[in-house]
C-alpha cells in the first residue's frame, strides 16, 4: 500500500503531530520502536464524544495496546478500562483506575484472576460460562461479597467482521449461546453472591460502516429487552464491546460517525428504546478505534538485494514486534521516512521482510515504496492497536523493541 507524500501528511499520525516533530526519533535512531501520539489519542477520543449520544460510556480495551503511558493519557480523558487479565487489572489500578472503573472479560478468567476481581469490587465481570459462574458465587461467598456481573452472550447475529479477529461460524468460545441464556439467568438468580446486571456482546470487529455498527447496536439492545420481559431482568448495562475500526488502506473510508451518531440518537428517542433505556449505561469497549492511529513502528533497512528479479529489504525489526500483518493477514501502509525527507522520487516494488530466520517474517511481499537505501528508516502506520502486544518479542532473542512518545504540545 503506497503513501503519496500528500496521503502521508493527511493521515491523523502525521497530521496531528507534524513530520517535524517525527524527525529527531529518526536523526538519533538507536534500534526499532514504536512511536505514539497521545494527541491522535485524544482526537479520537473526543471525536467519538461529540457524536455520539452521551449515554454511551468508553471503556478502554487495555489489550489493544497496554502500554501504560498511554493507559494513564487515556484514563485522564475520561474512560474506564476493559481488562483481560491479572496483569491488565493490575496496570490499571497502578496508573489509577478506581475499581469501579474497570472491568473484566475473557473466555478463560482464572481462579485467581477472579478472585482479585472480587476482591477489589470492579465494576463487572462480564461471564463466559456457566462454570465460571458457579466459580464467582464460591469466592464471592468466601469473600463475603456480591459480585456485580453481565453475562457475555455469543449471538446469532454480528456486524459482518471481514478480518479474522473475533467473528465466525456461530461457534465460538466468547459467551453463552444465545439459547442457552435464559437457563443462565435462572441460575444467576437463584445465587445468593451474584447480581446480574444486563448483558454484554462482541461480535465483531474492525468495522467502518455505521450502518451496521447500528443496526448492530439496535439488535444488542432489543436482545436485553427480550431477557428483561422474559425473566424481569433488571438491566442497568449493555455492553456492546469493541468493534469500531480504522481505515488501514487509502481505499478505506474513516467510519462516519456523524451519521451513526445520528441513527444512535433517533433510535434511542424512538418510545420503546427511550423507556427501557432509563438509567440504563451503554458501553463500548473501544480498542482500536482509540490507540490504532495513535503508533507507528520504525525499522531500519539493513541490507537490500534482488532474489530471482524481486527486491528484497532486510529490515533490523519484524515479527517479533510487529506480527498482525503475518498472524491476520491484514498488510498495513508503510513509508520510506528517509527518502521523503531527502526528496527521493524514484518508486519501486519490494518484498520487505525483517531479520528472523523464518519467511514468515515479512511485512508485506509488494511493497511499493520510494527508492529504498541501506540505512533508510520505514515507517509502518497504524501500528498502535494489536502492534507490539500482540507480537513474539521472544522469538530469536532479539533486540526489545523501544516505545517512544511524540511530546505533548
Ligand atoms: C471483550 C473485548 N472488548 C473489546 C475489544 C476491543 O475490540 P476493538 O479493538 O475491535 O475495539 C476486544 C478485542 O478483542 C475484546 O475482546
Amino acid at each position: 500500500m503506497y503513501l503519496t507524500l500528500r496521503e502521508l501528511l493527511t493521515h491523523p499520525f502525521f497530521a496531528t503531530s507534524g513530520i517535524e516533530k517525527v524527525k529527531p526519533f529518526l536523526q538519533n535512531y538507536k534500534s526499532p520502536l514504536y512511536l505514539y501520539s497521545r494527541e491522535v489519542i485524544t482526537k479520537q477520543y473526543n471525536s467519538f464524544k461529540e457524536q455520539i449520544p452521551n449515554q454511551f460510556k468508553i471503556f478502554y480495551a487495555q489489550k489493544s495496546n497496554p502500554n501504560e503511558v498511554l493507559l494513564q493519557h487515556i484514563l485522564h480523558l475520561g474512560a474506564g478500562c476493559d481488562t483481560a487479565s491479572l496483569g491488565e487489572m493490575n496496570a490499571a489500578l497502578k496508573v489509577g483506575f478506581k475499581s469501579e472503573e474497570i472491568m473484566l472479560t475473557g473466555p478463560g478468567k482464572s481462579e485467581d484472576e477472579l478472585a482479585f476481581a472480587i476482591e477489589k469490587g470492579i465494576l463487572s465481570i462480564n461471564v463466559e460460562s456457566f462454570q465460571e459462574l458457579e466459580m464467582i458465587e464460591q469466592i464471592s461467598a468466601r469473600l463475603q461479597k456480591r459480585q456485580n456481573i453481565l453475562v457475555r452472550i455469543n449471538p446469532p447475529f454480528d456486524a459482518c467482521e471481514k478480518t479474522r479477529i473475533i467473528g465466525g461460524s456461530g461457534v465460538s468460545k466468547f459467551g453463552i449461546d444465545l439459547e442457552q441464556v435464559s437457563d443462565f439467568i435462572k441460575r444467576a438468580r437463584r445465587l445468593k453472591h451474584v447480581c446480574l446486571n444486563g448483558i454484554h456482546i462482541f461480535n465483531s470487529s474492525q468495522i467502518l460502516e455505521g450502518e451496521k455498527i447500528l443496526q448492530n447496536t439496535i439488535e444488542v439492545i432489543k436482545t436485553a429487552m427480550r431477557f428483561q420481559k422474559i425473566h424481569h431482568l433488571q438491566v442497568k448495562r449493555i455492553d456492546l464491546g469493541g468493534g469500531l475500526g480504522i481505515p488501514y488502506s487509502t481505499e478505506e473510508s474513516p467510519l462516519n460517525l456523524q451519521a451513526l451518531g445520528s441513527g444512535l440518537r433517533n433510535y434511542l428517542e424512538g418510545s420503546e428504546a427511550k423507556q427501557f433505556l432509563r438509567g440504563v449505561d451503554l458501553v463500548f469497549e473501544l480498542g482500536r478505534f482509540l490507540s490504532g492511529l495513535s503508533g507507528i513502528y520504525l525499522t531500519k533497512v539493513l541490507y537490500t538485494k534482488t532474489s530471482r528479479g524481486t527486491n528484497i529489504v532486510i529490515t533490523d525489526g519484524g515479527i517479533n514486534h510487529l506480527l498482525r500483518p503475518v498472524l491476520i493477514e491484514h498488510k498495513h501502509p508503510m513509508v520510506n521516512l528517509t527518502a521523503i525527507l531527502e526528496g527521493r522520487t524514484e518508486v519501486d516494488r519490494y518484498l520487505v521482510a525483517g531479520p528472523l530466520c523464518t519467511s514468515l517474517d515479512e511485512f508485506d511481499d509488494e511493497a511499493k515504496l520510494l527508492k529504498v537505501l541501506p540505512g533508510d528508516i520505514l515507517a509502518i502506520v497504524n501500528a498502535g492497536a494489536y502492534g507490539f502486544t500482540e507480537s513474539m518479542p521472544y522469538f530469536l532473542s532479539q533486540t526489545k523493541v523501544r516505545e517512544e512518545f511524540l511530546p505533548l504540545d
